[in-house]
């Protein structure tokens, strides 16, 4: 990508109107985000939580590395249109490592999808929005980036450019939505959708706000009061069709869980520190 390259995705994006530089018709503006990429979880042990995420819950793997320059072993498993990659630190003195040192295994960063992560960088870059990497790099998911959590009250997002032809396979349990808490909901919304675009999705009134796709990934703000005080990533919402399956892959696997009509609440001790919750429709 050159500099007229990025020039032309920022006017594309902001410009409103006729092409002040009268240059013709300009192309139709493009999303930044289309999608959820993954949200990425950290683990003590790939193998271990692999046996719950994979063999138990039914997620395929797509893809597995050692990424010896960013200290991780990481592997990305089929969610829906989304996927699910965890990510077990093998150096010390790693982001990855410092974050299951402190805060042990769970719920770790979000990654979007866009069709061009140097764009939207720039983009970003112009905003004067904090970053961890200003030009992209190649990880798991294709080409990507971090923002600094500064730049998203303290959610760490990551963006992806995956490679062409990349639809990964159907999966049994599928990716709903991911449930940020905030001490101010509305204004980490506000955040989301400044930075990223991200649509709206109708809630009910009240203090919480949704962003995302209307009937598939969401990103839910909730108040911190609602949760313990807690901040950041703070649940997973997954769906399963069919439920009755699961329900005994989870039973024979010893799993700590409450079943009720038609959802599962997984204990966090059972799902390497994820808040998870799977239900059988994807409504509300
Ligand atoms: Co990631």
């Amino acid at each position: 990508m050159n500099d007229r390259d990025l020039s032309v995705s920022v006017v594309a994006r902001d410009a409103t109107g006729p092409d002040p530089g009268g240059r013709g018709p300009r192309p139709a503006p493009s999303a930044m985000i289309d999608n959820v990429h993954h949200v990425g979880i950290v683990v003590r042990d790939l193998p271990r939580a692999t046996r719950f995420w994979r063999d138990t819950l039914g997620l395929p793997v797509t893809r597995q590395a050692e990424l010896p320059d960013q200290g991780v072993r990481a592997a990305l498993l089929a969610a829906g249109d989304t996927e699910i990659e965890l990510l077990e630190p093998t150096v010390p003195d790693t982001g990855v490592a410092r974050f299951l040192a402190r805060r042990g295994e769970g719920l770790h960063h979000v990654c979007f999808r866009t069709p061009d992560v140097a764009g939207a960088l720039a983009a970003l870059a112009a905003m004067d929005v904090p970053l961890v990497d200003a030009v992209p790099r190649v990880g798991l998911a294709g080409r990507i980036a971090f923002l600094h959590p500064r730049a998203c009250h303290g959610v760490l997002v990551e963006l992806a450019t995956p490679p062409p032809g990349d639809a990964g396979p159907d999966s049994p349990v599928r990716f709903k939505r991911l449930v940020i808490a905030s001490a101010a909901p509305q204004e980490t919304a506000h955040a989301f959708r400044r930075l990223f675009q991200l649509p709206e999705v109708e809630v009910n009134g009240g203090p919480r706000a949704m962003l995302g796709w209307a009937g598939g990934s969401t990103l839910l703000m909730v108040p911190s009061t609602e949760v313990g005080g807690l901040e950041g990533l703070v649940a997973l919402s997954m769906v399963a069709p069919d439920m009755p399956p699961l329900v005994r892959r989870l039973e024979s696997a010893g799993v700590a869980m409450l079943v009720g009509a038609g959802e599962i609440t997984v204990e966090p001790r059972s799902s390497h520190g994820v808040h998870l919750h799977i239900s059988r429709y994807h409504f509300p």
